[in-house]
């Protein structure tokens, strides 16, 4: 199935755009807009809270050092200075946001979604839940899982099904988040053993 962003938000991926050229975010964001299009087809949530805040959620990477984000993004990376880049993100997102004259309400709701993105480990919200659940998903996308596991201080994961399979038990939320996760992983490892052959 295809799932599209609406003229609008493709406006604001347009205007994220620029902010998403370090470490390969433009396509991490791709993706995690995709799952969580497939994610609000399935559990509900709204729209125009969850989709402005996974194109936007990662903006502020491109405002640091590389030095800086290599030490902090690193998996399990320092959980104080990981807050850095969901700050100048929250910010960058109000300022897109007001851009385009979204409604305010919404803007505050954005924001407090992206403001703990990844420290903050309980969800304050469903649309927080599918925002947290789409990030982990892009990890077992077919283009950005041969990607994440290089990010960081130069290390690779050693195993990325490993990995992945960890993550399936515990990185998510939401039940049906589990189920995509299973199946992208399972389509990962097929096409992996075709490539063997
Ligand atoms: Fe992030
Ligand atoms: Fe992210």
């Amino acid at each position: 199935m295809i799932f599209k962003m609406t003229e609008e938000e493709k406006k604001i991926f347009g205007l994220a755009c620029p902010h998403l050229q370090v470490m390969s975010n433009e396509l991490h964001t791709r993706e995690v807009v995709h799952f969580c299009l497939q994610l609000l087809q399935i559990v509900g949530g709204d729209r125009h809270i969850v989709i402005p805040a996974a194109i936007l959620h990662d903006t502020g990477w491109a405002k640091l050092p590389g030095n800086v984000s290599r030490k902090i993004r690193v998996p399990d990376g320092d959980p104080e200075a990981i807050k850095v880049h969901e700050e100048i993100s929250a910010l960058i997102a109000e300022l897109i946001l007001r851009d385009v004259n979204y409604q305010r309400a919404y803007i505050d709701e954005i924001v407090a979604i992206i403001i703990g993105h990844d420290s903050r480990k309980e969800a304050i919200s469903l649309n927080d839940k599918i925002l947290k659940d789409g990030d982990k998903l892009s990890r077992f996308s077919k283009d950005y899982s041969k990607i994440w596991p290089h990010w960081g201080d130069g290390s690779v994961a050693e195993n990325i099904y490993a990995e992945l399979s960890n993550g399936l038990r515990n990185w998510f939320f939401l039940p049906d988040s589990i189920k995509i996760a299973g199946i992208e992983l399972g389509h990962r490892m097929q096409e992996d053993r075709s490539q063997c052959r």
